[in-house]
């Protein structure tokens, strides 16, 4: 074995979006482009001797070889140990778990979340720091810029080692951990539910489906729901991970978990269906014949979080996205406690959580989470649900709409335009931007705008400036329009629209909820001219 120095020159395009740098694998495949990008992460965390380091995937596509190439360029740098999930496997909440548990410097996840995988799919990888979550954006851009100006890496030649074996085997110097992935986070999960009562709920006949779609979570909730819990085996489907996600997308909506949805619509389904995305921290939470929108379930988690005696001593505070609709804010008043409103993207939650001014945090992309890790957490917000409804012993519309009678209904909506022209989707967000300064005042079909803006936050903890989050048109009586560009495409660029509306009187709470938008939607048409500069005459996916 012996470390080697090979020469390397910039490669353009490694700057890591919302959630680290996500590629097709063809790309990612090519020579030295991984090698490339984890030297440029290498470099910026800076001294990585004696450091330990937690290393998994999502299972897809090139997880295995990528993590053999990442193990030999951590042994090169000087790493003490690598906490290794065993077959390459570990979530991404899970990796934040192992992180926190085993005092690590930092930990890279190899994932492109819920993005397609296989050969012709996407690839990714993200690094995450000591107190578990993503890295903060200043990190990310200097790590970017160490690409754009890389000579070297630095790679042992050791050979490949066995993922599947638990143990530990060296690589120069360093010692690697193959660990069981779901142990951690299954003690972790332990101590924040009544997992007596989740079982009682289940002796007493409780029907569930949790949809692994092929992806990381499967392993996760097979033992804790099927093992621990005592759901009856086949209450989790699709639950070994594939490479290639069983052709699937493993993005937990309406859209894309048909098969959860058609499950939970026949007259004799289950009471409760979630579904988790490629690595594990997305959810979704399905009633029968009954979607829960994620900024309903944030709210209604907030609303209820002392049944759980992880949270029983009450929230600090709720965060949530600045898309993500305002239910939860209604839930922080009614509590007396602050709600944090940050930029997409979860590495915005991260100082909240670590100053210990945000609890629970939330966001429409289908993310929950809390403080007792640094990442949302797909598995954990199933627990909750199902903490919840043994508290309760409601069904999940019941309580659903019990909350929307207590607090008010947010009607909300994403309307997604993917794969559109990039040059194009620039243009129509420089154009709104052009018409926000004269929009207050103006009236659209009796909506009056109060104010419109392009979301800019500055943190509370670390006063760091975010400019550019999304622009914003907010009428008088709250209801709202949001315009953003995705930042974790890969193909062309999509385009987000955001729909939000508020209705207190519980007589207004049954409507559909394309009907109860409809007229911010035509607002937001005439504003923005989205058919016009998309050539789409409708949304590719609405959730
Ligand atoms: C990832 C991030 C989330 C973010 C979501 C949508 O899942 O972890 O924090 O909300 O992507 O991001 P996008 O930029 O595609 O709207
Ligand atoms: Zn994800």
């Amino acid at each position: 074995m012996a470390i080697q120095i090979i020469n390397t020159a910039p490669i353009a395009g490694q700057r890591p979006g919302t959630s680290g740098l996500r590629k097709k694998v063809a790309v990612f495949s090519a020579p030295q482009y991984l090698e490339n990008f984890v030297q440029s992460v290498f470099d910026t965390v800076g001294d990585c001797r004696g450091q330990t380091l937690v290393l998994g995937g999502d299972g897809r596509f090139y997880n295995r070889a990528a993590i053999q190439t990442v193990l030999r360029m951590a042994a090169a740098h000087g790493y003490a140990r690598v906490l290794l999930g065993q077959g390459g496997i570990l979530s991404t909440p899970a990796v934040s778990c192992v992180i926190r548990k085993h005092g690590a410097s930092g930990g890279i996840i190899l994932s492109a979340s819920h993005n397609p995988g296989g050969p012709d799919g996407d690839f990714g990888i993200k690094y995450n720091i000591a107190n578990g979550g993503p890295a903060p954006e200043k990190v990310t851009e200097a790590m970017f810029a160490r690409t754009q100006a890389l000579t070297e890496y630095r790679i042992s030649d050791a050979a490949d080692i066995d993922l599947d074996q638990l143990g530990t085997v060296r690589i120069e110097q360093m010692e690697v951990e193959v660990i069981d992935p779901v142990l951690d986070y299954a003690e972790l999960m332990q101590q924040l539910f009544d997992f007596d009562a989740i079982r009682a709920l289940f002796a007493g006949g409780l029907r569930i489906c949790f949809d692994g779609m092929h992806a990381v979570s499967g392993p996760y909730a097979t033992a804790i729901l099927e093992g621990m819990l005592g759901a009856p085996k086949g209450s989790v489907i699709n639950g070994v991970p594939l490479e290639d996600f069983g052709g699937g997308h493993p993005d937990p909506n309406p859209v894309n978990a048909q098969e959860l949805i058609a499950i939970m619509a026949a007259d004799d389904g289950p009471d409760f269906g979630a579904a988790s995305d490629g690595d594990g921290d997305r959810n979704m939470i399905v009633g029968r014949r009954f979607d829960v929108t994620p900024s309903d379930s944030l709210a209604i988690l907030a609303a209820n979080a002392a049944v759980a005696p992880g949270y029983r001593g009450g929230l600090a505070g709720i965060a949530r996205s600045m898309p993500t609709s305002g239910a939860a804010d209604r839930v922080a008043g009614a509590l007396g406690i602050p709600c944090f409103e940050t930029p997409t993207g979860w590495k915005f939650f991260g100082t909240l959580l670590d100053a210990g001014m945000a609890t629970l945090c939330g966001e429409e992309s289908y993310g929950t989470g809390s403080h007792h890790v640094r990442e949302k957490d797909g598995v954990w917000a199933v627990l909750f649900w199902l903490n919840l409804l043994a508290a309760k012993g409601q069904s999940v519309e019941a309580i659903v709409r019990a909350h929307w009678a207590a607090h008010g209904r947010n009607y909300y909506s994403r309307h997604d335009y993917e794969d559109i022209d990039s040059a194009g989707a620039q243009q129509l967000m420089e154009a709104v931007r052009g018409r926000l300064a004269a929009l207050p005042g103006q009236v659209f079909d009796g909506y009056t705008v109060a104010l419109a803006d392009d979301f800019s936050y500055t943190d509370p903890v670390d006063g760091s400036v975010a400019t550019q989050q999304g622009i914003r048109i907010v009428m008088t009586d709250g209801a709202r329009i949001v315009l953003r560009l995705s930042g974790t495409g890969t193909e062309g660029a999509t385009l987000r629209l955001y729909l939000e509306r508020y209705a207190a009187d519980p007589a207004q709470h049954a409507i559909p909820t394309q009907d109860a938008l409809a007229g911010l939607i035509g607002v937001a048409e005439t504003v923005a001219q989205i058919r016009a500069r998309t050539g789409r005459d409708a949304p590719t996916v609405t959730t």
